[in-house]
Parts: structure tokens; sequence; C-alpha cells
């Protein structure tokens, strides 16, 4: 078995200490294997514009804020998944981290950027990839993603037991759609995602809450409100993600007749 759940939270935009220490608090002394947070949970979502995004991004490796959430890996022994708002050079990327008590293991740039988000952040650049922690094969995307079945599909091929979802979600389709996902898939998901809203000059963005644990069947193992803080956390048998047989003679991922769907890995522009 092993521990894994979501804390769902509402950042404060800008605010990124306050945020910081709303996490450090809410998870400390947990006992869990993997925690997976919001979306951009740090600087929050709504920005005015790249030149405020400049403002509040960080480089991974130069982040007290990245400091901070090892510090916690080590001090409660876990792992995180956050979003992550990066600097690299002259790029920002809309990121997810897995961090853990030996630092940040992977980084996930969103390759699927929703609406304004295309004015702020450059497109992901990293191929997708799994980690392994604790015998879970962990593979990452955020939020948006979820509408793309390439992605989900893509990390299912390449292994994953567990995809971990941070999210700021605003349409109400997402919940519904990664129970699909999973079962398709057979795989865990956790989405966790923010409620709230950025109230900013600009204008107002609300948060849908929902985060959620989906099992390889589909089975929906928790779902929390739409707008209330909550650590939730679940042990779960990651061998139920192993099983792609659906009935005894069909394996969902050694089924698929490749040569009649390759268009679906060509370019449509
Ligand atoms: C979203 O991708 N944050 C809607």
């Amino acid at each position: 078995m092993v521990r894994v759940g979501f804390f769902q939270f509402r950042p404060v935009f800008g605010k990124v200490q306050y945020n910081l220490n709303k996490v450090v608090k809410a998870l400390k002394n947990v006992s869990a294997d993997i925690i997976v947070l919001p979306e951009l949970p740090f600087t929050g979502y709504y920005f005015k514009d790249r030149e405020e995004l400049k403002l509040l991004a960080e480089e991974i490796n130069a982040s007290s804020t990245v400091q901070a959430l090892i510090k916690i890996c080590r001090e409660c022994d876990f792992y995180l998944v956050t979003g992550f708002a990066e600097k690299s050079g002259n790029k920002y990327f809309n990121s997810a981290l897995l961090i853990g008590p030996e630092g940040v293991i992977h980084t996930y740039r969103k390759l699927h950027l929703f609406n304004e988000e295309k004015n702020w952040f450059d497109p992901g650049d990293i191929p997708l990839q799994i980690s392994e922690i604790r015998g879970v094969k962990v593979g990452m995307m955020i939020c948006f993603d979820w509408i793309f079945p390439e992605v989900f599909r893509a990390l299912s091929i390449m292994g994953a037991d567990l995809i971990c979802h941070p999210s700021n979600l605003v349409l109400s389709y997402c919940q519904q759609t990664m129970i699909s996902r999973c079962l398709e898939n057979s795989v865990f998901a956790v989405t966790a995602n923010r409620f709230g809203a950025d109230k900013r000059p600009q204008g107002e963005i609300i948060f849908t809450g929902k985060s959620q644990i989906v099992a390889p069947k589909g089975e929906l193992i928790c779902k929390a409100p739409s707008k209330r803080e909550v650590l939730y956390l679940r042990d779960i048998n990651i061998d139920l993600a192993k099983d792609k047989m659906i009935s005894p003679l069909n394996d969902i991922i050694k089924d698929r007749r490749q040569e009649f769907y390759d268009i679906l890995c060509r370019r449509s522009d």
C-alpha cells in the first residue's frame, strides 16, 4: 500500500510566502508517500501580463520556495508534486515539480496552455517522463492537459501507475472526465485543484475545488467539497494499476490497433 493524497486550498494571488506557510503548516507531521498540490499554488494564477509573471516566477535552483519544500519532504519523509511558476533563462513555464527528501527529481512543463496563459507562459518543452517513487511509477500533467487524452495515454503507455495532476480548474468537465481517463488506461490519478477566486484589476477567475482521487477501474476514491480547505490522504494498492485486463481476453494497452489510428500522431496544422 502507498499513501497518496492532495491538499486543496485557496492561494492568495502574489503572496508567495503566505501561501508557502499555509502549505508547510498543513503538511507538518503528515504521514504520506506522495502528496499533490494545486497548479501555481504559491504565486496564484491570474497574472495581469507576462511582466507580472516575471516578478513572481523563480528559477528552480535559486528558489527559496523549493528549498522550503525539500525541507518539509526531508522532515516528513514524503514526496510532493506541486505546481510552480518557473523561470528558466528568459523563458517562463507553468511547471509541476516532483520533489522529495533528495531534492527536485523531475520538472514537467505544461504542454497545453489554457486561454490567457498563452500570453504569460512559454509552452512546455520537456518530453513526458515517468519517475519511480517507492515502487510507484509517477507521471505528471497540469490542469488543462486533461482535455488532450493523448497526454494521459502517453503517460500510461510509458508505464505510469499514478498520474499527479496539479490544477486550477475553471471549467466543470474535468473531474468526470478523469474517471474515464483512469478507466480507459487502468491508472490512478490525483487531481489537486484549488478553490476560491483570483480577483484582479483585469477581472476575476473562479476555481472549482472538488479535488479527487480516482482508481484504475474508474472508482472515485474521494472527492473534496468545492469551497473548503482539505487534506485528503488514502492508502491505495498500486498493483491494481499494473493490471490492464478489462476482460479475460482484453488488455487495454496491448489490444490497441495502432495501424488504424496512426493519424493521431501526425500534425494537424
Ligand atoms: C487551467 O488549465 N488552469 C484551466
